[in-house]
């Protein structure tokens, strides 16, 4: 496997990306308290600069959740739940936070965890969405980009745990 010799992504328009879904979030959530629930752990870096691009005036706490659905660059539709969050989503209003929705296992997998505990309101927001390789229909509330069916890697995504620490957004091939 080979990186893309230039970004897919790079990172003055990751920045303008984020900073344009911050905003809509803003507003969305102007009046009302929320959960941000992170998707570990390839929505780490995405979420860590979505946060601080937020109206500080907004009120949010923060969850993580750990599902892994993927082996080298095949989904896997049997995503499991690694690790849970602490706190019960009941009556709460919950954003979750993914670095990127592809065949929609683990955005489901993660809606219908969240669900079962009847919070006040679920909402979606992705960094990136391959929608040609949707096989669970999912909607995102928030989508950053839209691409093409490339496997990509950098700012949080992987390859088998390697990549996640670039600043840029790659395609392997
Ligand atoms: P599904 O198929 O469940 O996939 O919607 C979502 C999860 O799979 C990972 N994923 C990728 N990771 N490059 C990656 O590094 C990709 O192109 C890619 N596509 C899917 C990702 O962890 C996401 O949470
Ligand atoms: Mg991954």
């Amino acid at each position: 496997m080979k990186l893309s010799e230039t970004p897919l992504i790079n990172a003055a328009t990751l920045h303008a990306g984020i900073q344009s879904l911050a905003a809509e979030i803003s507003i969305a959530y102007s009046d009302t308290a929320f959960i941000m629930l992170t998707v570990l752990k390839g929505a780490l870096h995405f979420s860590s600069d979505l946060q601080r691009a937020l109206n500080p005036a907004l009120d949010i706490t923060s969850e993580f959740i750990r599902v892994r659905s993927y082996e080298g660059t095949e989904s896997n539709s049997r995503a499991q739940i690694l690790y849970k969050p602490e706190n019960s989503f009941a009556h709460k209003h919950v954003l979750i936070i993914e670095d990127i929705l592809d065949t929609g296992h683990t955005a489901s997998v993660v809606q219908n965890y969240v669900a079962n505990q009847k919070p006040a309101s679920i909402r979606f927001c992705t960094l990136l969405d391959k929608p040609d390789r949707r096989l669970v229909p999912v909607h995102a509330d928030f989508t950053g980009f839209t691409i093409d069916d490339h496997f990509v890697v950098g700012y949080g995504l992987d390859y088998n745990e390697q990549y996640r620490h670039l600043p840029e957004i790659y395609t392997l091939f």
